[in-house]
This record gives structure tokens, C-alpha cells and sequence, in this order.
């Protein structure tokens, strides 16, 4: 082995420790996603700006792939895109290996032009139309998902006609009521989706009559309780409850179920004080849960899906603000941001709640008590209700944290404020996945046409 020695002077170990030191200092005073200074991408890009961590996605998503695995049954996991979507995202799902949930034809369509294997595309919705539904079968979408009786009996019509053949698998309500907000419970007793797993009779001519059908191949049975549920318990309720319904349609109706998807809605942490289970622990329970419940129950389930959508991209998504005017009132001091229910309508529609920082700021002490509201014409346009930060100004750059599931998603144009970019980082470097809408953007769509 050879040794080179270097003649190094007092002045330049001095010049190091400064660089280090200054390197540190400016860890602490900036906030960097994947290595990149918050200041350098709202430079760059402007604000509001949803940035993604790429890594972070990957991660969940290899993690979701290697730990939902057993000796016993396949497994499949459905990103579900709802969460999240553009063409950048599907090829992080494609190279995971991973498969889709969609559930309308713009979905649909986003997840073709994007590369995505129909053949791993499965058709949710509780009101797909005609229209919707020829595009499934003319993207050549393998697998749809049925929610009621009238959709089924339509889509055996559309394959007798097309003479395509097409898998189904039909949503059932296990009726749990999971602790979550109200709007994102989607299986007590009177949701809209699905049918009651009480109505057993109904289910089980439902399925005959799909299986006359030559063109449609009946796999099984899908539900799914909820979102943002952070107890197991609720899952593993389900899959006892699902087990029970399996049984029942076989033994009493002879129905043999092959498929079983049990859903999504793994919980993320929005908070310090949430309590979330880690997707690998996540995977874990639910494995050993249908490992044990089918053993129990003596069935065969060949296939078990599931289809995480918030707990795939939340905690990698960051959402950037810049900080303009402010406020005193009575008993308020207003802070307000360059967004708001514009482009995250989750603290409006749900009262979500989210933590934050300011990203150019974080060595500073958090001496200020400020409510952060958006700049949209509705008092409920509120983005954080209280929260501690320093001494703000203008120019200041706020950053709210697992931002990533349900914002950009959820952005419109009231007020006709431009939806806004979103950028993906990774090792240092980022990239403009989806543009900022221009003011032409807002226009693009107004005509003066006569109507036919
Ligand atoms: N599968 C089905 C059939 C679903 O309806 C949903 C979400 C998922 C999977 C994915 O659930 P996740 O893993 O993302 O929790 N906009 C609301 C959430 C609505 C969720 C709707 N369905 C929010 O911002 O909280």
C-alpha cells in the first residue's frame, strides 16, 4: 500500500474547520430535501411548489413490494393513484414492479400514456360510465372492479359485445367503522361503496351471473374500510370478517373466491404526536393475520392484494409557501402564504392537520405564535389553525411537512389561482415533473361555440 503525505499548513486545517462548520451551520439554518436547499428550488421554481423526495417514495414502495410476501398465497400491491398521479409517478411504479388502482377513465388514461402494464391496472369507482368503461377494455385494463349490481350486469353486456374477455372482482362494504375522519370512512354500514357483505343472497347471484358469462372471469372480492387509519386492529377486523364472508359464499352458495384485496388506507404521520405503523410492520400483520385467518377458516385464497395509496408518497411530499403579508386581530396574528385551499384543500375539507417550519429559518427559535391562512377568497381558507415559528417576514419560506398524498391531487382553480408545479429531488439533483399552470392555462378550455 502507498502513503502520500501532504504538507498541510495551520491556515488550511483553519480554512477546513471553517467550511465544516459553515457547511453545518448552513444544515441548520436551511432545510434540504434530498440534499437540495428549499431557498435554490423556490428560486428556481417558484412557490407554492409540491417537491418530492425521491427516495422516500422508492422506499415505501420497495417496502410495500419485498414485505407483503408469504409462503402461502401471491400477493400483489396496487398503488393507489388517487394519492398522487403524473406520468413521473408512474415510472416509479413501474420500476417497482408494483400494480394500479384507478378509478376513472382520466386515471385510466394518465396510466397508459405513461407506460404503465394494463395487465396490473385495476378499474375502481362506484359509478364508472359507459364510456369510462369501453376505454378499460379498449386500453386492454385487465381487471375492473365492481361496485353494484347495475354496473356488473353492464360490463358482462360490454364484454359479451366486444366478445373481450375481462377479470372482475366485486366490492364488498365489511361495514367497519375505522377512527378516522368521517368523508374517509368508506365501509360503515351506509357507505356508498360496494355492496353490504350482509346481503349475501344478492352477492351470490351477482356472481352466477357473471360467471355465465364467458367473456368475465369472477377472481373475487375487494373492500376497503378507510383512510388515514393508524390502529391494525381495524385491518385485522376486516380480514376476520372477510374470512367469514369467503367461507359463507362457499360453503352456502358455492362460490370459490381466489382473489382477495384488502384495501388501503395505512396511516401517515402528519404530526410529532401521531402514532403510525411502519408500512414493514404494516405488511407483517396483515401477512400473519391471512396467514393464520385462512388456515383457520380452512380456504384456499390463491392471491391477496392490497392498495396503499397516502402511505406511498405522504411523507415524501413537501409543500413550499412564501410568506407575504401579516395580520393582528383581536386574537389572531395572521400569517399568510402565496397558496392555500388552492392547492392543498385538505385543512378546509377535513380540518387535516399539518406541521411546519420555516425552511430559511430553522436555527431560529420558535417565538411567534401565528394562524397561517392562504390567500383564497374563504375565511375557512386556513392552512394551519396555530403554530409555533420564529419571527417571520415577508419572503420567508414556509414548508409543510407529508404534504405528498391528496395535495396536488386535490388542487383546483378557485379562484383562478394557477395549480402549481411539482418538482422531484433526488441526491442533489431535481426535476420539473408537472409544470406550473400559466394564465393561459386558465383559458385554454373557455370557447364561444354553438351548441349542436
Ligand atoms: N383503495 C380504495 C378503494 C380507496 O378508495 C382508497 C382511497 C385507497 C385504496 C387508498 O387509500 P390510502 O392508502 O391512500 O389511504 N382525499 C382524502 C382521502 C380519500 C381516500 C379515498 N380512497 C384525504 O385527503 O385524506
Amino acid at each position: 500500500m502507498q502513503f502520500i503525505y501532504k504538507c498541510v499548513t495551520l491556515e488550511a486545517i483553519q480554512q477546513t474547520i471553517n467550511n465544516k462548520n459553515a457547511k453545518e451551520n448552513d444544515k441548520m439554518k436551511e432545510l434540504k430535501i434530498a440534499g437540495i436547499n428549499c431557498t435554490a428550488l423556490a428560486k428556481s421554481c417558484g412557490t407554492p411548489l409540491y417537491v418530492y423526495d425521491e427516495e422516500k417514495i422508492e422506499e415505501q414502495l420497495n417496502t410495500y413490494m419485498k414485505h407483503f410476501k408469504s409462503e402461502r398465497f401471491d400477493t400483489e400491491v396496487l398503488y393507489a393513484s388517487k394519492a398522487f398521479l403524473c406520468k413521473a409517478m408512474i415510472e416509479k411504479v413501474v420500476e417497482a414492479g408494483a400494480s394500479l388502482d384507478v378509478v376513472s377513465g382520466g386515471e385510466l388514461y394518465i396510466a397508459h400514456q405513461s407506460g404503465m402494464p394494463m395487465d396490473k391496472v385495476f378499474f375502481h369507482g362506484n359509478n364508472k360510465s359507459d364510456e369510462e368503461l369501453e376505454l378499460a377494455f379498449e386500453l386492454g385494463c385487465k381487471t375492473i372492479v365492481l361496485d353494484n349490481v347495475l354496473e356488473t350486469q353492464k360490463v358482462i353486456r360490454i364484454a359479451e359485445n366486444l366478445g373481450q374477455s375481462v377479470d372482475v372482482m366485486l366490492r364488498i362494504n365489511p361495514g367497519i367503522k375505522a377512527h378516522t375522519h368521517e368523508y374517509i370512512v368508506t365501509a360503515h354500514i351506509d357507505s356508498k361503496f360496494g355492496i353490504s357483505a350482509q346481503r349475501q343472497e344478492e352477492i351470490a347471484s351477482l356472481v352466477k351471473e357473471a360467471e355465465q358469462s364467458k367473456h368475465v372471469n369472477f377472481k373475487g372480492f375487494h373492500s376497503h374500510i378507510g383512510s388515514q387509519i393508524t390502529e391494525m386492529e381495524a385491518f385485522e377486523k376486516e380480514i376476520e370478517l372477510l374470512v367469514d364472508f369467503v367461507v359463507d359464499m362457499e360453503k352456502k352458495h358455492n362460490i370459490k373466491t381466489s382473489y382477495l384485496n384488502i384495501g388501503g388506507g395505512f396511516g401517515i404521520k402528519y404530526l410529532a404526536k401521531d402514532k403510525t405503523v411502519p408500512a414493514q410492520r404494516v405488511c407483517s400483520v396483515l401477512i400473519q393475520k391471512c396467514e393464520e385467518s385462512f388456515a383457520q377458516a380452512g380456504i384456499n385464497i390463491e392471491r391477496v392484494m392490497i392498495e396503499p395509496g397516502r402511505s406511498i408518497v405522504g411523507e415524501a411530499g413537501y409543500l413550499l409557501y412564501t410568506v407575504g403579508y401579516q395580520k393582528e386581530t383581536q386574537n389572531k396574528h395572521y400569517l399568510f402564504v402565496d397558496g392555500g385551499m388552492s392547492d392543498n384543500i385538505r385543512p378546509a375539507l377535513y380540518q387535516a392537520e399539518y406541521g411546519c417550519d420555516l425552511a430559511n429559518k430553522m436555527d431560529v427559535a420558535k417565538s411567534k405564535t401565528y394562524c397561517i391562512a392562504g390567500k383564497a377568497c374563504e375565511s375557512g381558507d386556513i392552512v394551519i389553525q396555530e403554530t409555533k415559528l420564529p419571527e417571520a417576514a415577508e419572503g420567508d419560506l414556509l414548508v409543510l411537512y407529508s404534504a405528498g398524498a391528496y395535495g396536488y391531487a386535490m388542487a383546483n382553480n378557485y379562484n383562478k389561482i394557477n395549480r402549481p408545479a411539482v418538482v422531484f429531488a433526488k441526491n442533489g439533483k431535481a426535476r420539473t415533473v408537472v409544470k406550473r399552470e400559466s394564465y393561459e392555462d386558465l383559458i385554454r378550455l373557455d370557447i364561444n361555440e354553438p351548441v349542436e
